[in-house]
């Protein structure tokens, strides 16, 4: 069942249905599809985990609101922005998160600090992740659309632990990403060291 959120909090200055009519116009259909299940799948956590509902269906529907724009739009904002320069050297995988972010904020006018943080880190995590950072980070690997062969017990440690969650999908992208000889982003290895060691044995 689908569950509308009724914006009340000002957190951006359009309804949902407005916020979702953009994203329409932004995305590709399969990824619209997808963004409104990450929506669905972080209402449901944030129900289970005690978070901002409004904040969930935001960050969710938003997560990917960059993923399409062409390399250009991505460096002229690390450039505008005076973002980590180190970013020019990275992809559309790592931009559409940590530069996407800015583009949210300056194009839809959400300023709220946490919501933006779950954009931005929801690729490659962090350290430290808020509830609402660590939900988008999950909703975004198990929405009910995912069919790869960790995913059921990704989901299973979701629903018992948000951390083990998030310490699982962290394990396995860096091991995705050494067995296929890709490069890691610097901190998806700092995320690695913050949250698989010290669940090791739970995952
Ligand atoms: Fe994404
Ligand atoms: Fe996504």
């Amino acid at each position: 069942m689908m569950t509308t959120i009724n914006y009340q909090q000002h957190l951006l200055p359009l309804s949902r249905q407005q916020l979702v009519d953009k994203l329409a116009e932004a995305l590709t259909e399969d990824r619209f599809h997808h963004v409104l299940r990450v929506e669905q799948t972080a209402i449901k956590l944030a129900k289970q985990y005690g978070v901002d509902l409004e904040k969930a269906s935001i960050a969710g529907l938003c997560h990917d609101y960059a993923k399409q724009r062409p390399d250009e739009d991505f460096l002229r904002e690390i450039k505008e922005d005076g973002l980590d320069p180190d970013l020019l050297n990275w992809n559309n995988a790592i931009w559409h998160g940590i530069v996407g972010a800015e583009m949210v904020k300056h194009e839809l006018d959400v300023w709220d600090e946490d919501i933006l943080n779950a954009i931005r880190h929801h690729t490659t995590g962090a350290p430290v992740m808020s509830p609402l950072e660590q939900i988008i980070y999950m909703a975004d690997y198990i929405e009910p659309g995912r069919s790869f062969a960790e995913v059921v017990k990704a989901r299973e440690l979701t629903a018992k632990s948000l951390t083990l969650g998030v310490a699982y999908q962290t394990e396995q992208t860096l091991a995705y990403l050494v067995e296929r000889d890709l490069p890691v982003y610097p901190a998806t290895i700092l995320t690695y060291n913050a949250w698989v060691p010290q669940n090791k044995g739970e995952l």
